[in-house]
């Protein structure tokens, strides 16, 4: 590949057609790379957009940040789902305050020890707020390298092997525009499956085209997503009131709020209910999908005037707290017991 025209193609392209995105337009602003960075690791960039913007009003300085309670960032992460980012952020926000005077690093290594920050998330700061050279891989990124050169190697195994690929063909010049010009190629023209070859500023230095590109990378077939199951507890007491509570810290959704649920087994399960008394089973399930698993719950619903350690809330009051959108899943059903987001018992 002629690397210097390669490079010449993809940034006169993203010249001309790069998105208009919140955190790209204050020139080097750490701050703002690091927090776009981090909503961007799991969520797409249209729903990150109204967060970023919520987030940087909110919060307009990394000393504001430190200084906020978990609690408040994690109400303002309500939605964004993967709450261990927003509890590294937090963290991290202190450390840069405590630890570097306010000042983000440059250096990867120095980056790599801050919570929430990993190779990806180190090289994409290195090089967008700081324009210093580096190797920026991330899902699209690595989509494009296996497709330009035709990587044979399975996916993930072939990460190695790509980012060598990548390390060849960066940028030392435009780090940060080539990172996010190579970002917006794979969200906009080579797309996983369909892209747009006859649009793409590339496409004469790339292997793949006309060879059938969505087959990079290469990849077994996936397996199944692994079941969990439970009971999910929706406890009123004689004022109206819905009981909730904080979930343990450590484990998914720790520190959420939430109902109470059972544990989430990998077999259906007989359920301890929180109190002894009359349950009826909704006729709908909630239906969830975590990274790593599918969640079916079945919600029990009870009532009682017994002290239980949480919190009664009236329904008109639950926007104050931090639900995750599972514990919203529930609302909406018990608001709207046929509701589509959930799955229909039997
Ligand atoms: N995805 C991750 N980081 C991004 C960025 N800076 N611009 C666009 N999409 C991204």
């Amino acid at each position: 590949m002629n690397i210097s025209q390669f490079q010449k193609d993809i940034l006169a392209w993203y010249q001309e057609h790069q998105r208009i995105l919140p955190w790209r337009i204050k020139i080097s602003n750490p701050y703002h790379t690091w927090v776009s960075e981090i909503m961007l690791q799991q969520t797409t960039v249209p729903t990150v957009i109204s967060y970023f913007h919520r987030f940087l009003e909110r919060w307009p300085t990394v000393q504001e940040l430190a200084s906020a309670s978990l609690d408040e960032v994690l109400h303002l992460w309500q939605g964004l789902g993967y709450y261990s980012r927003a509890r590294n952020l937090h963290l991290c926000a202190k450390k840069i305050v405590e630890e570097f005077q306010g000042v983000f690093p440059e250096e990867e290594a120095q980056l790599k020890k801050l919570p929430g920050i990993g190779d990806y998330t180190a090289a994409a700061i290195r090089s967008i707020a700081f324009n210093k050279p580096s190797i920026v891989v991330d899902g699209n990124i690595e989509r494009i390298i296996s497709r330009l050169f035709l990587i044979q190697e399975q996916f993930p195994a072939s990460k190695r092997t790509i980012k060598k690929y990548a390390a060849k063909i960066s940028s030392n010049e435009f780090p940060g525009d080539y990172a996010q010009a190579l970002m917006d190629l794979g969200s906009s023209i080579c797309t996983p499956s369909n892209p747009k070859c006859y649009e793409c500023p590339i496409q004469n230095h790339c292997k793949a085209k006309d060879r059938n590109p969505d087959r990079y990378p290469k990849r077994e077939k996936k397996a199944e997503k692994p079941k969990r199951y439970g009971t999910l507890f929706w406890i009123e007491n004689s004022k109206g009131e819905i009981f909730i509570e904080k979930r343990p810290e450590k484990g998914l959704l720790g520190g959420l709020m939430g109902f109470p649920t059972s544990e989430w087994a990998t077999h259906r399960k007989k359920v301890t209910a929180p109190f002894k008394g009359k349950w009826k089973k909704s006729p709908t399930l909630i239906s969830h999908t975590f990274t790593h698993f599918h969640l079916t719950l079945e919600i029990l619903e009870g009532t009682t005037n017994e002290t239980l350690p949480g919190l009664w809330v009236n329904q008109k009051d639950f926007g104050q707290h931090a639900f995750p959108t599972l514990m919203k899943k529930a609302i909406k059903i018990m608001n709207h017991p046929t509701s589509s987001s959930a799955a229909t018992g039997a």
